[in-house]
């Protein structure tokens, strides 16, 4: 359950006429609260002027943004609020810290103070997105009532202020997953059943899902770059990457991890629950290889647990933490023996997101449930992030070759057109940006601009 009161876990941030408490974060000091709107505003903001031009009540519709403080959710949650999004987030502080909420309001309000216009709602909940009875607590607060315009029940089916959920929520270590499945399919895969009977409770049915390439499998060693198509739900045909007219049956192949497993099953399932319901609209978004941080210095990827992915590995051994980085394997079929990966800036990454939704609201996706590739299209190996790093940042980094390690791939690059053509989405930041923001971020935490994480 959210703890009983949710007061003490129940964070706010935003515009308000007063300011029932404040919370000293090492930069700003930070009027904490937020008014509960008494009347929607009339008139209806625009945001993504242009092509997206998705209409939004300021005061009284709200995206629900599930593990919002983790390293990807927090990046997302600043592009959300700086397009103009009220969010909530929910996130039960397993991999995240408190104080990225207090982050995100500083961020927000420098940012909100050059438009000169006021900052969006944001509200920050502890509670486990798995533990349905929390969820709906939360949910039942964001009803919306018969005073808001579309409010009120009187088909008897509830109508919410929430416009959509991101959901983050899932443990994403392919190393851990392969030592405590059931840990990963308990939270990645029961716990987000759990999370969409308490949304379909609601009547909310726009889901943007956090998915990933390892999903491809082995089939990413095929060495091209992955279409969608090669991993379906159902029976599809496509023009395959050599031009020729295919047909899959939906499935998969060569799974290599329980973390990737995971992140199929829970597509699987919003696949199917989309069929049996066409009123859900469900993105799933694959990622391929987050990195980078914002350019602000002040969010980066600030995990709990010891990280096994490779750029806060390399971090680690930057900042002295870890002697040497251990390089997984130098025998794969790649130009330099080491693994390619498609590393994409975590603010890239956070922009399809928003591309995400508003396709679904303004209806250029259909309902249903549709995939989405999210990577730069472009590969790079282990060596060659490596010699990026210790460029830019003028260190050698010690390393020491060793085995390959279990559940990796030799090759995962995406392809992704679909995201550009449907989503007008791509990538906008090079590998160097993603490397030079890492390193930002570390230069403000170690001149004590960034605290800790608490
Ligand atoms: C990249 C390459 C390693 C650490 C993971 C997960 C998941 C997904 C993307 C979201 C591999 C090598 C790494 C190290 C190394 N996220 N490496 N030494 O495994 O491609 O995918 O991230 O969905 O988190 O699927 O990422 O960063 O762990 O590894 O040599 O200490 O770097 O062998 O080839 P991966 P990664």
């Amino acid at each position: 359950m959210a703890d009983s009161n949710e007061m003490d876990n129940h964070s706010e941030s935003g515009s308000s006429n007063d300011s029932s408490s404040s919370r000293q974060s090492n930069l700003h000091s930070l009027s904490s609260c937020i008014s509960e709107p008494e009347t929607p505003s009339t008139e209806r903001s625009l945001l993504f002027e242009g092509s997206f031009n998705i209409s939004w009540h300021p005061d009284t519709e709200f995206i629900v943004v599930v593990g919002g403080l983790g390293y990807i959710g927090s990046h997302t949650c600043l592009e959300l609020i700086k397009s103009g999004f009220n969010i909530v987030i929910i996130d039960n502080l397993s991999n995240a810290y408190r104080n990225v909420f207090d982050h995100l309001g500083e961020l927000a309000e420098k940012y909100w103070e050059t438009q000169g216009r006021p900052v969006p709602l944001m509200r920050f909940y502890e509670a486990d997105y798995g533990d349905a009875d929390a969820i709906r607590e939360i949910l039942k607060e964001f009803i919306k009532p018969p005073t808001l315009e579309g409010g009120g029940s009187n088909d008897g089916v509830l109508r919410s202020r929430v416009k959509g959920v991101i959901h983050f929520g899932g443990f994403k270590s392919v190393s851990q997953s392969i030592q405590e499945p059931l840990k990963y399919y308990t939270n990645n895969v029961a716990g987000m059943i759990r999370f969409c009977e308490a949304l379909q409770d609601f009547n909310i049915k726009t889901l943007i899902f956090s998915s990933s390439a390892t999903v491809y499998g082995s089939v990413a060693n095929i060495g091209v770059p992955l279409m969608e198509e090669y991993c379906t739900h159902k029976a599809e045909t496509f023009m395959d990457h050599n031009g020729q007219f295919k047909t899959v049956q939906g499935g998969c192949s060569g799974l290599t991890n329980p973390y990737g497993r995971t992140k199929w099953m829970c597509e699987a399932i919003l696949s199917d629950l989309a069929v049996a319901d066409p009123e859900w609209t469900i993105v799933a978004l694959r990622y391929f290889n987050p990195v980078g941080c914002d350019e602000s210095g002040i969010l980066g990827e600030d995990p709990r647990g010891v990280p096994t992915n490779l750029m806060p590995v390399i971090m680690r051994v930057m900042t002295g933490v870890s002697p040497a980085l251990l390089v997984f394997g130098t025998d794969y079929p790649t130009a330099d023996g080491t693994a390619v990966r498609d590393f994409i800036h975590v603010t890239d990454l956070a922009h399809g997101h928003i591309a995400a939704l508003a396709a679904a609201a303004d209806g250029r996706i259909p309902k249903g449930f549709r995939t989405y590739n999210l990577g730069s299209g472009t590969g790079a190996s282990v060596l060659d992030i490596v010699r990026v790093v210790e460029r830019l940042s003028d260190t050698k980094i010690p390393m020491k070759i060793v085995d390959r390690r279990d559940g990796d791939v030799g090759t995962c690059v995406a392809n992704s057109m679909r995201a550009r053509l449907e989503l007008d989405w791509k990538t906008e930041k090079s590998l160097e940006t993603c490397c030079r923001d890492i390193l930002n971020f570390f230069a403000c935490r170690k001149e004590g601009l960034v605290p800790v994480g608490v």
